[in-house]
């Protein structure tokens, strides 16, 4: 190899090394959301208060009808995690609380139970073999992604959980309002749940009347 081929192989890699190398993304959360997050903020705009958060520290208001409360640390709310796979929740359960069926598409998570007992479970994809378990404090347990899964206090005081995600953005399917609260004709919920009109129709009134109001939490997800 020449002296000129060697250096203009050189100028390459070191453009390729110079071009990789990006510290943070922080969400510039004007702009739309892509499937690989938000596009980023100018490093002149970014400031220290774009990488620390100070909303995880309040108990969430349990008195729904899930008796249950999410508050969240994702992009939206905090926007230095962008682009980073990572992003955190503050989970209060009153006894008798439940985070009915879900999953979260975008991520796997992690509990670790702070205060109180949870019990958890989630339900493997094509054997549907379901892993329950009661956490007690200082345990944790991985909610592996896209599988649905559900936390439950089935203790006589209030719970207390941090959760993360493997993502900034993990999102939230919740399985009765995607069978129930959705916009399908009734008579193709039925057709394709197996379920008969009065089972649909309970549902979907229970649904309608008590839907996302009753779980505020739903739109961080989006
Ligand atoms: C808690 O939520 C209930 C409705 O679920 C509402 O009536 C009440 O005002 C809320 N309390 C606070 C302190 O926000």
């Amino acid at each position: 190899m020449s002296i000129l081929q060697t250096l203009i192989l050189l100028s390459f890699l070191l453009s390729a090394s110079h071009a990789a190398v990006q510290d943070f993304c922080v969400a510039d959360l004007s702009a739309p959301e892509g499937p690989a997050g938000y596009s980023c903020k100018k490093v002149s705009a970014v400031t220290v208060n774009d990488f620390v958060f100070s909303g995880l520290g309040v108990a969430g208001n349990t008195s729904g009808l899930i008796k249950a409360a999410v508050t969240t640390a994702f992009a939206n709310q905090f926007p230095g995690l962008n682009g980073l796979g990572i992003s955190l929740v503050h989970l209060d359960m009153a006894p008798g609380g439940v985070i009915p069926l879900h999953t979260h598409p975008g991520g796997s998570e992690v509990i670790f139970v702070i205060q109180g007992s949870i019990s958890a479970g989630f339900i493997s994809s094509s054997a549907n073999t379901v892993y329950l378990k009661t956490l007690n404090k200082g345990d944790s347990m991985i909610f592996p992604q896209g599988l649905l899964h559900f936390q439950l206090n089935a203790g006589k005081v209030p719970a207390l959980a941090f959760v993360s995600f493997s993502s900034p953005s993990p999102g939230l399917q919740i399985l009765d309002f995607a069978l129930f609260a959705n916009n399908f004709p009734s008579e193709l919920v039925e057709a394709t749940t197996f379920l008969d009109d009065a089972q649909c129709f309970s549902d979907l009134l229970f649904c309608s009347e008590y839907g996302a109001k009753c779980l505020p939490f739903l739109s961080n997800f989006e």
